[in-house]
């Protein structure tokens, strides 16, 4: 099947105040010395979206948010809009990861009415299954991440730019991941799960691998079938460490 480019993405979940943009100042000289062959983005906490994005201005990083609300706005203390992230310069956005979908008991349901809200302020969803432990041992990985596909993305991602990032939840942070083989059995299961909801619009946007990924183990992962790209948290936070899975990308 024909892979669109390439995304390298971080999430950079709660972490990072003002003085950690000088990262982003760094990653973003290294990357206008060097052509990199992929797309690359930076998701930070949403205070810090509007100045990340003015430092990316022009060049090769995006920009992305973390979540967002279905609603457009109203009485909804805390929480932000998708037209909030694009006003801020925000390009992407991060939904339902599974420290949301555990955290805050986030559904399917709720998931694809984010993605909803997402393209129709212009973003473009990077939308995250995976399985718990507990799912993987008892068989049950390739169902349960076909079920969040078919039931996270809406039908109005059909045409538009967006991701999918398999990311199995034993990996995220504890320094374990999958096989390659593993891997590559759950995207193509998450590719066959995207054309079966969408039809061809569901056949070329990159499904990307998260949990654990390393410079150490970008290049493996990134070179498996049907991996589009890597949605990276702990090593997105310093740019030499994202920098050398960019260029494994
Ligand atoms: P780590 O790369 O820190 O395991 O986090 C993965 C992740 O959750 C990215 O969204």
């Amino acid at each position: 099947m024909k892979q669109s480019v390439k995304l390298v993405a971080g999430n950079w979940k709660m972490n990072g105040l003002g003085a950690s943009l000088d990262e982003v100042e760094t990653l973003k000289a290294a990357l206008a010395e060097e052509a990199s062959a992929c797309r690359v983005a930076l998701c930070p906490p949403a205070t810090l979206v509007e100045r990340m994005a003015a430092i990316c201005a022009g060049g090769p990083v995006e920009v992305g948010g973390q979540d967002c609300r279905a609603e457009a706005s109203g009485a909804f203390t805390g929480d932000i809009a998708a037209s909030m992230l694009k006003d801020a310069g925000a390009t992407l956005v991060i939904l339902g990861h599974s420290e949301r979908r555990q955290g805050y008991g986030e559904t399917n349901a709720l998931v694809l009415a984010k993605a909803e809200a997402a393209v129709a302020a212009g973003l473009s969803p990077i939308i995250c299954v995976g399985e718990t432990l507990a799912q993987r041992e008892a068989g049950q990985a390739v169902e349960v991440v076909r079920e969040q596909v078919i039931h996270s993305l809406p039908l109005a991602l059909a045409g538009q730019a967006f991701a999918v990032a398999y990311e199995p939840v034993w990996a995220i942070g504890t320094g374990l991941t999958p096989t390659l083989e593993q891997i590559e059995e759950v995207h193509r299961a998450v590719r066959a799960a995207m054309i079966e909801r969408l039809g061809l619009g569901g056949a070329e946007q990159p499904i990307l691998y998260g949990g654990s990924v390393k410079p150490d183990n970008a290049r493996d992962i990134l070179s498996t079938p049907e991996v589009g790209g890597a949605l990276v948290g702990g090593a997105s936070l310093k740019a030499a460490d994202f920098l050398q899975i960019i260029r494994a990308a």
